[in-house]
């Protein structure tokens, strides 16, 4: 197999100034894109801002032959993303790539423990920033037929405790990614939005205490998530709208499923009948991936109105 490259290709990674986003946008360099290295600065809580880091990961990127310019734009707000957009629309006239990696954990603890202040900061990077940056690229990747979008989600809204703030923002990124391709397909453009789960040791894995981020910093280093990221950012990316796990150097396809479940032939059925049907709902054989919202409609009735359907999606 030939060499994925991106050569003249143009790349945003956001937060890239360490971590995994920094991996991202140094494999992306080393293989010929032109890098916009967007990183605030601030701390893995979200706090204080910093423009030295994304400088310093951008000039480390160079001095290893890369092609790379620093941003510090805020991707939190809609006025950052698009500033984070013009700046790379400024230096290299578009965007080929879009790596929506910056996020933060404010919120931990227990539920009665969260504040307002911290859901709406960890709403606003992860999902918000997620948001802003593709509106603020979606018309050009439209309009030049070309666009790769990577989300970066996490394995956390699989559950991890009562602090959900930050898996909340990162299911809306899940969200938001099966919409956005559901829309290019239908378009039939080829703009592909898909969402990796990374697992890597990092700044952020400290807040899981020293034995979990130990592990993490010894069995999955942040380069061994990069060439999924990568895969999905090439031309050739195989797949639009999918999810998959990525560390420790191997990743998996996520996805969301329905059982074969159970169907009353009486519509005014009974809560019992629920109860009763319960096992047979819960398992998993013969499971169905539904394409679309309408695709599990489409499994019970063959009249589902597709064109209509259709014309609703852009
Ligand atoms: P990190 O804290 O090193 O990276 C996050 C970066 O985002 C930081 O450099 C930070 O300065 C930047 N950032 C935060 N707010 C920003 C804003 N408003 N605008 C621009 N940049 C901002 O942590 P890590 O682990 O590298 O995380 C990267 C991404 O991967 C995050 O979205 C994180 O939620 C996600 N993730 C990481 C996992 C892991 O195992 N490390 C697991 C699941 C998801």
């Amino acid at each position: 197999m030939s060499e994925l490259r991106f050569d003249d290709k143009v790349a945003i990674v956001t937060g890239a100034g360490g971590g995994l986003g920094k991996a991202y946008a140094a494999l992306l360099a080393a293989r010929g894109a032109k890098v916009l290295v967007n990183d605030l600065g601030g701390n893995f809580q979200g706090e204080g801002k910093d423009q030295g880091y994304a400088d310093a990961a951008a000039r480390e990127i160079r001095d290893a032959g890369g092609i790379a310019e620093a941003n510090g734009d805020s991707v939190a707000t809609s006025a950052g993303a698009q500033a984070i957009v013009q700046d790379a629309l400024t230096r290299w006239g578009r965007v080929d790539i879009l790596v929506n990696n910056a996020g933060i954990v404010s919120a931990s603890g227990t539920l009665s423990n969260v504040t307002d202040e911290q859901w709406d900061k960890d709403m606003a990077v992860s999902a918000s920033g997620t948001f802003y940056l593709c509106r603020a690229v979606w018309d050009g990747m439209l309009e030049r037929d070309f666009g790769r979008i990577v989300n970066i989600s996490s394995g956390s809204w699989f559950g991890m405790g009562s602090a959900v703030p930050y898996p909340a923002a990162k299911g809306a990124v899940w969200a938001m990614t099966r919409g956005l391709a559901a829309a290019t397909q239908a378009q039939g453009k080829d703009v592909k939005i898909n969402a990796i789960m990374p697992i890597a040791g990092s700044r952020m894995t400290q807040l899981m205490g020293p034995e979990i981020h130990g592990l993490m910093e010894r069995d999955f280093p942040a380069r061994a998530v990069a060439p999924v990221v990568a895969m999905l950012a090439h031309d050739s990316a195989p797949c639009n709208g999918e999810m998959f796990t990525a560390g420790g150097g191997g990743y998996t396809r996520v996805f969301a499923g329905v059982t074969r479940g159970y169907r009353a032939t009486d519509k005014d059925w009974t809560p019992e009948t629920a109860l009763a049907q319960f096992d047979a709902v819960m398992d998993t054989n013969g499971f169905h991936i539904p394409a679309g919202s309408m695709d599990e409609a489409a499994l019970y009735t063959s009249d589902v109105p597709w064109d209509a359907f259709k014309a609703y999606i852009q």
